[in-house]
């Protein structure tokens, strides 16, 4: 049996699986955040899922720009098994976080802002790991999965 091959001319040039943005400044911010959107739909995440994907990179961006610019945010396709999804690591080499279980609880702010960027992220994300403390920057690691629509 042959198989025939359509693309969804959706975007001309499909976007690497792999992308790293460097953040250090706003533009950079939406940038990360577009670069993120344009995988997430080509891999297949609805609209919806999508944008939780680029909300995610743009609040991982905005805090490298607020608190430890410059970093960078690696976005990347992954597979387990049957299951695609994405990985996102936002990483810089700042200040670091003197207490990470504080920063991750709604309404806390050092810069008197909202404080429900991290703990917002841990929520919309399947997976969340966070390294971080004094001099030793902060590492972010997140992943999302597609998830399964109904056969
Ligand atoms: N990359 C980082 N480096 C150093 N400190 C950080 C970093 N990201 C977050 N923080 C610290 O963690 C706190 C909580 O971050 P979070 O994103 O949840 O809230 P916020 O940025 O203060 O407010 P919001 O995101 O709602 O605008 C920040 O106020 C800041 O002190
Ligand atoms: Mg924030």
């Amino acid at each position: 049996m042959r198989k025939f091959a359509s693309s969804r001319a959706r975007s001309p040039e499909p976007s690497p699986t792999e992308n790293r943005v460097r953040v250090a400044t706003d533009t950079d911010i939406v940038e990360a955040r577009q670069v993120a959107r344009a995988l997430a739909e080509q891999l297949g995440f609805s609209p919806g899922d999508a944008t939780v994907v680029a909300t995610v990179v743009s609040e991982l961006a905005r805090n490298i720009v607020e608190y430890a610019s410059p970093g960078e945010i690696l976005i990347q396709a992954v597979e387990n098994g049957s299951h695609r999804g994405v990985l996102m690591v936002a990483s810089d080499n700042g200040p670091g976080i003197r207490d990470v279980s504080l920063a991750m609880r709604d309404g806390f702010s050092t810069a008197g802002r909202l404080g429900l960027g991290l703990p917002g992220v841990r929520r919309l994300m399947d997976s969340f790991e966070i390294v971080s403390g004094p001099g030793r920057g902060t590492r972010i690691t997140v992943k999302k999965w597609i998830s399964r629509r109904a056969p």
